[in-house]
């Protein structure tokens, strides 16, 4: 199978095989210069000024081409448009602007705080913590997520709000499409 240099897998598997070659053709010029042949005297410089030319080429050639293989950030144009989710949190509660979202859908939460400072931890249908955002009086924390299937995700506060904090929760739904 002959790697797709397009895809991350095979960017790695071709690095790999580039940086095998080098080294084992190094290594061998390496033995040649030390075998004590009649030239090995000349060789040995020859083989350092190749190996720091080779390592440079590979290095910035590598860089470079996978540049194309970076996605910077999360959304990118072929990504449907985000759908934004507004929090607010307050004692000991928190106000969801629409509790509704699709799976498969990059979700963008805006989380606020009203009076002190809470977080806002997602938990998905399983109970696994999947997230959390920070939620601080006068800031605005984001963060993107793509849920991959539908169910009832849970919200909980996880920063010590007082009385009323083991009780502060909240419920997402994500539907399916
Ligand atoms: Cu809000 Cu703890």
């Amino acid at each position: 199978m002959v790697p797709d240099p397009a895809a991350p897998r095979g960017a790695f598997l071709v690095a790999l095989v580039v940086t095998a070659l080098i080294l084992g053709g190094v290594t061998l010029l390496v033995a040649l210069a030390r075998s004590g042949g009649p030239r090995s005297g000349r060789l040995l410089p020859i083989v350092r000024v190749l190996w720091l030319g080779l390592v440079g080429a590979v290095w910035v050639g590598l860089n470079l081409v996978s540049l194309g293989w970076v996605r910077l950030g999360r959304v990118g144009p072929a990504d449907p448009a985000p759908v934004t989710v507004e929090v607010e949190a307050r004692v000991w509660s928190y106000r969801i602007s629409n509790p509704q979202v699709p799976a498969g859908v990059p979700v963008l939460f805006v989380v606020r705080s009203a009076d002190t400072l809470h977080s806002l931890g997602l938990y998905d249908p399983d109970g696994q913590l999947l997230f959390t955002l920070m939620a601080m009086p006068g800031m605005e924390e984001r963060g993107l997520f793509t849920f991959p299937r539908p169910g009832r995700y849970r919200l909980r506060c996880l920063e010590y709000c007082g009385l009323g904090h083991g009780l502060m929760a909240g419920d997402l739904v994500v539907q399916g499409r």
